[in-house]
């Protein structure tokens, strides 16, 4: 029997390549984008989330039924809710007020129980989604996955997104865009990526009011960098351990404007409903078009799904309200 599954997991991963055709005109190369909501949670982060609790289950550090507690963007915890709903455990997660609704809706709906904290705190601030979620793994005794630090992110991209690329492209692939959070997409591809060719080249998308560009050009932490932005799901106010500058080759910066014109581009010329990161990735592409040259195999990663953002950047009201428009 062909594409039958035993359930909805055995479905992530092996998302299509697609050719840009349209966005990417001014270019001189091919630019091809890893269409990642084709996973059945919409998003990159479906993959992540089944490899973090077979890890988790393999150290005992996770123990039948018990309950995840995560702070996320809202992706991940969707990868999250749908593997415990087939693995068996409860999921607790934490948002920062900023995201969709949507997003706060859908995690509902697959069954976890949603905490929204504030955005505009810093990350040491107790009411931050970072610490509510510490806060609440430890009086329930709940495992935290610790998407930034747990270095098992990295390793699925290492283990799936690369060896992928890799074959999806016959080993053509020359530069990796991506825009990156927890660095897990970004380093954990790339690292598999430059053992296959050293001369692959990653680029990071990161957007303005996140401190990671400055943090790869001078080794500085810089919280001071740090500001409120729109795009959900990229930039960081400090640096995550799944970090490592050695898998990184550039850091583009990229403005609110610029990332969710450059997404509602990408719906309307080539068809391909995305989320926020996904035009900042691809505006990161454009931003640095004089560097590729014919021969180049471009791979930009898109994220996640438009439909978590209905009300944001697919709103022409939300964009004139703040002035992206
Ligand atoms: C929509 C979206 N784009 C990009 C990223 C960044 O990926 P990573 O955390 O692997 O760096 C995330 C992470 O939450 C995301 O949700």
């Amino acid at each position: 029997m062909k594409n039958v599954h035993d359930n909805i997991l055995s479905t992530i991963g092996n998302t299509p390549l697609i050719k840009l055709n349209h966005v990417v005109k001014d270019l001189p190369c091919n630019v091809y984008a890893k269409v990642e909501y084709f996973n059945p949670g919409n998003s990159i982060k479906d993959r992540l989330a089944v490899h973090l609790i077979k890890v988790a289950e393999k150290r005992g550090v996770l123990k039948p039924g018990g309950t995840i507690v995560e702070c996320t963007s809202g992706n991940t915890g969707m990868g999250l809710a749908l593997a415990a709903s087939q693995m068996g455990y409860k999921c607790v997660f934490t948002m920062a007020s900023k995201m969709s609704q949507a997003k706060v809706d859908i995690l509902r709906a697959l069954g976890a129980e949603v905490h929204v904290c504030p955005t505009d705190v810093p990350a040491d601030d107790p009411r931050s989604y970072y610490k509510v979620a510490a806060r609440i793994a430890e009086e329930r005794g709940g495992w935290l996955p610790d998407q930034y630090n747990n270095l098992a992110n990295r390793e699925a991209h290492y283990l799936s997104t690369g060896p992928e690329l890799w074959e999806q492209t016959e080993g053509k692939i020359t530069h990796y865009v991506v825009a990156t959070g927890t660095g897990g997409t970004l380093v954990g591809t790339s690292q598999y990526l430059k053992e296959q060719n050293p001369n692959i080249k990653a680029i990071a998308a990161d957007p303005k009011g996140s401190i990671l560009k400055h943090w790869h050009e001078t080794g500085e932490i810089d919280e001071s960098l740090a500001g409120v932005y729109m795009v959900e799901g990229a930039g960081e106010d400090f640096v995550p351990k799944n970090y490592d500058a050695k898998y990184i080759d550039q850091f583009v910066e990229v403005t609110d404007t610029e990332a969710l014109n450059c997404g509602r581009d990408i719906a309307r010329l080539e068809g391909l409903f995305c989320g926020s990161t996904s035009g900042c990735a691809l505006q990161a592409v454009l931003k640095t078009k004089d560097q590729f040259k014919p021969d180049d195999f471009v791979v930009v990663v898109f994220h996640d799904h438009g439909s978590r953002y209905v009300d944001k950047m697919y709103n022409d009201d939300w964009m004139k309200e703040k002035g992206f428009m």
